[in-house]
């Protein structure tokens, strides 16, 4: 009911993709066939502009907390109760909340993000949400959870309106709307460096998923490691800037038969919990006739981006 934690999604994809998609870890946001001539070059897409490599040097700054509230009556309003990043004070911009509303001082140490509302009144009705964003993750996650007052303790109850769970409290009672989301990224001690990494695997024909083969490793320090020739002989190719562009597309120039299989993209942004992966299976056909005329046909088979959780 609360922050939806990252789940991987499920991988509807058909055949020969699905095996390899349950053998390693990683939502598979694109699955494509491409055929091209043999001879020619083919530039294989991965960008990601969360991979991009700023670091976190802000740190604390980069993540925020607020409560908001939305009154139908006396008329509709919508207001910020509270704010709050890491090492800073948190700001309540109502006098009135005072000391009477607050978030514990732990938030960003244990994920603990409610809102403890005392001495509760009838003008704290509303609907509540508790929003979090981490600017440098590009990350944003928020939930509703709607506030009624009573008069009667009889009255009081809690329960899931379909939408947003609603409170409704006593009169002069307190509350804790709840808001917790204990993912290490809302909470202190990750360190991000060295955990940005892109890797391209090779699968040729008939080679099982588990045993494909190791193309090249790119960290965002700027360390990379190939495996094998291909690189040597820039056969293979991917941009030396690609952690600054957020593009890791793979090119392989002058294609031969052999170079048929499937090629995978791999990229894992472990601080900000992103772990994608992009499937290509090469066909190479028949070289193009001397004197081409029309451009290369190329086939892309796109499978609709499966259903993405919340970040
Ligand atoms: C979160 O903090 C509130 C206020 O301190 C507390 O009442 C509540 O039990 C805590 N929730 C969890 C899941 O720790
Ligand atoms: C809570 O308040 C809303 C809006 O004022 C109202 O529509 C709803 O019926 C109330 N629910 C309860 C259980 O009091
Ligand atoms: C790609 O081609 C294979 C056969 O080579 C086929 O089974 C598969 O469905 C195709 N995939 C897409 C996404 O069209």
């Amino acid at each position: 009911m609360f922050l939806s934690v990252s789940v991987l999604a499920v991988l509807l994809v058909p055949g020969a993709w699905a095996q390899s998609s349950s053998s390693r870890v990683g939502v598979v946001v694109e699955a494509k066939n491409i055929t091209l001539p043999e001879g020619s070059k083919a530039v294989l897409p991965c960008h990601s502009p969360r991979m991009v490599w700023t670091q976190d040097r802000l740190k604390d700054r980069q993540r925020v907390v607020h409560w908001d509230v939305v009154r139908s009556s006396p008329e509709y309003s919508v207001e910020r109760v509270l704010d709050m990043s890491p090492g800073g004070r948190q700001r309540v911009y109502n006098s009135f909340n005072k000391g009477r509303v607050a978030v514990p001082d732990s938030a960003f140490t244990d994920g603990n993000f409610s809102l403890v509302i005392n001495n509760v009144i009838t003008t704290d009705r509303g609907v509540y949400t508790c929003n979090l964003h981490h600017h440098y993750c590009q990350i944003h996650q928020s939930i509703q959870i709607q506030l009624n007052v009573t008069k009667s303790a009889r009255k009081e109850r809690r329960y899931w309106d379909g939408e947003k769970t609603v409170f409704v409290v006593l009169l002069g009672s307190s509350v804790v709307l709840p808001c917790v989301n204990r993912r290490p990224l809302w909470r202190e001690g990750l360190q991000e460096d060295q955990q940005q990494v892109a890797h391209w695997d090779f699968q040729p024909p008939g080679v099982r998923p588990d045993r494909a083969d190791r193309l090249v490793d790119l960290y965002a320090s700027g360390e990379r490691r190939d495996y094998g020739p291909l690189f040597a002989r820039r056969k293979m190719y991917v941009e030396e800037d690609a952690f600054t562009l957020g593009d890791f597309s793979l090119s392989i120039s002058d294609l031969k038969p052999v170079d048929k299989g499937l090629y995978s993209c791999h990229l894992h942004h472990h601080y900000c919990g992103l772990s994608e992966r992009r499937i290509f299976r090469l066909i190479v056909g028949p070289p193009l006739p001397p004197a081409p005329t029309t451009a290369p046909e190329i086939s892309e088979n796109e499978i609709p981006e499966p259903s993405r959780s919340l970040h």
